[in-house]
């Protein structure tokens, strides 16, 4: 992170992670952002334009779909993904982002919730037709990288898809995060609990179209003599 919009999380990650707190640095950003003081890198007014463009090339059938949206912030990719008809759950670590995103949207059907990645509810297993992960792994350490990937991937249902948006990191290279870019076979590590890769892509970063991002589908086919997705 080096943008000056970065310099607010950049000072409260480092003290969280020197405390040994992979997470707790969001709700300081959150709450000193709530009070004026502290900017939100992530936080923008359009949802993610590598998530439109992704849903505009499906042919969705969503009725009565469920959708989950991971490290949900300030709402904007879970609207959109309710706009598109899904029943939607979003939840986020940060109570304060949580109450933000209820406040900025006060006639949402988005069903806000306060939950964490590390400990998700168990109801969440299989549950969702639709789940988007957009950058929310990579701002977590690599401690805790393929516990947060496997409880991902478990929240797909059967006939389920997976979007993953992610910045890039190669192989065994080095980074100070946040944030902690996926690699490769990071990627490739989402295909468990029945995902499979449907496709992967490097894809221009929307607000830096010289730099690249990973836009990952995996899809969990339904049981030999189910609907397909
Ligand atoms: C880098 S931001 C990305 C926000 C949003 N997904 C986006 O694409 O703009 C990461 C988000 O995940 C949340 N988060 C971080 N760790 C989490 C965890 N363990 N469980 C749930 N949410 C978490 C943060 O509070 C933050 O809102």
């Amino acid at each position: 992170m080096t943008d000056d919009r970065d310099v607010d999380a950049n000072r409260l990650a480092s003290e969280s992670l020197a405390e040994d707190d992979p997470t707790g640095w969001f709700e300081r950003l959150y709450a000193e952002a709530a009070a004026g003081g502290a900017t939100v890198p992530w936080d923008r007014d359009e949802p993610n334009a590598l998530l439109v463009e992704w849903a505009e090339r499906q042919a969705l059938d969503v009725t009565g779909e469920r959708a989950l949206v991971v490290g949900s912030g300030l709402g904007r990719d879970a609207e959109y993904v309710a706009g598109l008809g899904f029943r939607t759950t979003a939840f986020d670590i940060s109570p304060t982002a949580v109450r933000g995103a209820r406040e900025r949207f006060p006639d949402s059907e988005v069903d806000y919730v306060v939950a964490d990645l590390l400990d998700p509810p168990a109801e969440w297993a299989g549950a969702f037709d639709l789940v988007v992960e957009s950058i929310t792994v990579q701002s977590m350490p690599l401690s805790v990288r393929a516990e947060v990937i496997v409880n991902v991937a478990r929240t797909v249902a059967p006939g389920g898809r997976l979007v993953v948006i992610s910045g890039i990191r190669e192989e065994g290279e080095q980074v100070d995060g946040p944030p902690w870019p996926l690699t490769r076979s990071e990627l490739d590590s989402f295909a468990v609990h029945g995902l499979r890769a449907a496709r992967v892509e490097q894809v221009p970063h929307p607000g830096d179209p010289g730099a690249l991002r990973w836009r990952a589908e995996f899809r969990r086919p339904r049981p030999e003599g189910g609907r397909s997705a």
